[in-house]
């Protein structure tokens, strides 16, 4: 960020900020997260702070100026993987995950993720997010197949998908593996492997409309010679449609207490969040497209079928993505990739994208940021 001429930051909730600054009121922000999943590749994520940085090294190095601020961002934690809590930095900042929940999430090694706020110590200045802001512009790869199905390098992206969560919990009777005989048994962890498959049967029951899974699966006591009395999954539902959303959560509600039934267990089904589908700003879509064809691109348009801190920031601003191809739709796994030549594609378009918003006087938003103190 240095290099790129970038005044450098972090704020109080580890994000990282290198900005440009400049006459007009209202900033340009472009970026995505550095964090990443178990076993995740190194594009997921980074490879849009990268591209913001590229971009703010071409300006710099080419004694370009933008009229507006220019703005780089690296939110700290998209993921979910620490905190269990999804775009987590950026509803941070705006305030949409309280500052008083901050002690009740903890990650594996028993921290909260307020002590870990507070223990951070990176070296480096305080700086803000600025809270006018014209554009947010997040490039991510796309994670999934269409791109590279189609032979395209880059695509705008029209939409976030939608996502339903919880943990349901099945209680048994945690007992002897060696003495119980199979018929006195309350193995709770039958009525989860039961439910795992009801959740595939609902989401492949949709036809493409949705999808599901259980990625965590945890069987207590968890020892060989003991029958599970306890089993707890996630199960999460993601659609580009709300009412299948609906009628997933309502669906495996119904095979949770059917399972249960059945097998004479307990269960519980803590409180499902989520989020409805965001669409992106139609303005910003034209930019990018426009940028696109500019670049020599066709004008393709995909929806995310993962999460982004975009769809957290289209509540507020208007905020736009731009896609790169997946080499064989992989993500989140140690193979990812994305060709070199679609990332050079991808941060064309994206300069382009942020140089067009720049030349036009478009209204922006404010950001209500959540900073203690300023
Ligand atoms: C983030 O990658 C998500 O979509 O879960
Ligand atoms: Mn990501
Ligand atoms: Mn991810």
């Amino acid at each position: 960020m240095r290099e790129a001429g970038l005044r450098v930051g972090v704020d109080e909730f580890g994000n990282l900020i290198g900005s440009r600054p400049s006459e007009l009121g209202s900033a340009l922000l472009a970026g995505s997260h550095l964090d990443t999943v178990p076993q995740g590749g190194m594009f997921d994520g980074a490879l849009g702070v990268v591209a913001a940085i590229e971009c703010a090294r071409v300006l710099h190095e080419g004694g370009r100026s933008l009229r507006h601020p220019f703005v780089a961002i690296a939110f700290a934690e998209e993921e979910g993987y620490t905190f269990g809590s999804g775009t987590l930095s950026s509803r941070s900042l705006l305030g949409e995950m309280p500052r008083d929940q901050f002690s009740e999430l903890v990650d594996r090694s028993g921290r909260t993720y307020d002590e870990y706020l507070r223990a951070r110590a990176h070296g480096l200045p305080q700086a803000h997010v600025p809270a006018q802001v014209r554009a947010y512009i997040e490039l991510h790869a796309e994670q999934g197949p269409h791109l590279e199905r189609m032979a395209k390098q880059v695509a705008s992206v029209d939409q976030i998908v939608g996502s339903q969560r919880t943990v349901v919990t099945f209680e048994g009777r945690a007992a002897h593996a060696g003495t119980t005989p199979m018929d006195r048994r309350a193995d709770a962890l039958l009525g989860g492997a039961e439910f795992v498959l009801a959740v595939n049967e609902i989401a492949t029951a949709s036809n493409g409309r949705g999808v599901g899974t259980v990625g965590e699966l945890h069987a207590y006591p968890g020892a060989r010679n003991v029958i599970p009395g306890k089993t707890a999954l996630s199960v999460e539902f993601r659609s580009q449609d709300d009412t299948w959303l609906t009628s997933a959560r309502e669906r495996a509600d119904g095979a949770a207490g059917k399972i249960a039934g059945r097998r004479k267990l307990g269960v519980r089904v803590t409180p499902w969040t989520g989020s409805l589908v965001q669409p992106m700003d139609s303005g910003l879509q034209q930019a990018i497209l426009a940028a696109m064809r500019l670049a020599g691109h066709d004008a393709v348009t995909l929806s995310s079928w993962a999460g982004h801190d975009a769809g957290i920031l289209a509540r507020y601003v208007p905020s736009g993505m731009i896609f790169v191809p997946s080499t064989g739709g992989i993500s989140h796994a140690p193979e990812e990739h994305t060709p070199w030549p679609a990332v050079e594609a991808g941060t064309h378009v994206l300069l382009e994208t942020i140089l067009r918003l720049d030349a036009t006087d478009g209204t922006g938003g404010t950001l209500p940021l959540a900073y203690a103190a300023r």
